[in-house]
């Protein structure tokens, strides 16, 4: 009780799954090789809560994040707004590819979830 096993092969790439864990959306990205060179790269003094892309995944391909606004709780949309990730249509917050918040109300990144890769192909959240 409390977790849920993602299949990965079942999430092509560029895709962003939503999942219900907990009550709450779980988003599920598998990012494409242009995103995770962008995130990588991304300077840290630019951000308004500075966290690395490294630190926000286990692996680069998969970001795992609540969809959850961290302005007032809304669902972000994958793949629109200003910096490809997630767009929050309530206020207008931007997120970008490693849920980072980018432009917009919001004072903080997507949550990341405990999980952990059970193998190559099987996400367990919580
Ligand atoms: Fe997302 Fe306000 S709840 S911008």
């Amino acid at each position: 009780v409390g977790k849920i096993e993602v299949k990965l092969d079942k999430i092509p790439e560029g895709k962003n799954v939503t999942f219900k864990w907990r009550g709450q959306p779980l988003f599920v990205r598998h990012r494409t090789a242009e995103e995770i060179e962008t995130e990588q790269a991304v300077d840290l003094s630019s951000l308004r809560h500075q966290e690395h892309d490294n630190d926000r995944v286990k692996k680069p391909e998969w970001l795992v994040v609540l969809g959850i606004c961290t302005h007032l709780g809304c669902v972000p949309i994958p793949n629109k707004g200003e910096y490809g990730g997630y767009y929050c249509p309530c206020h207008g917050s931007h997120y970008d590819s490693s849920g980072r918040i980018r432009k917009g109300p919001a004072p903080l990144n997507l949550a990341v979830p405990e999980y952990a890769f059970a193998d190559d192909d099987t996400l367990v959240v919580g």
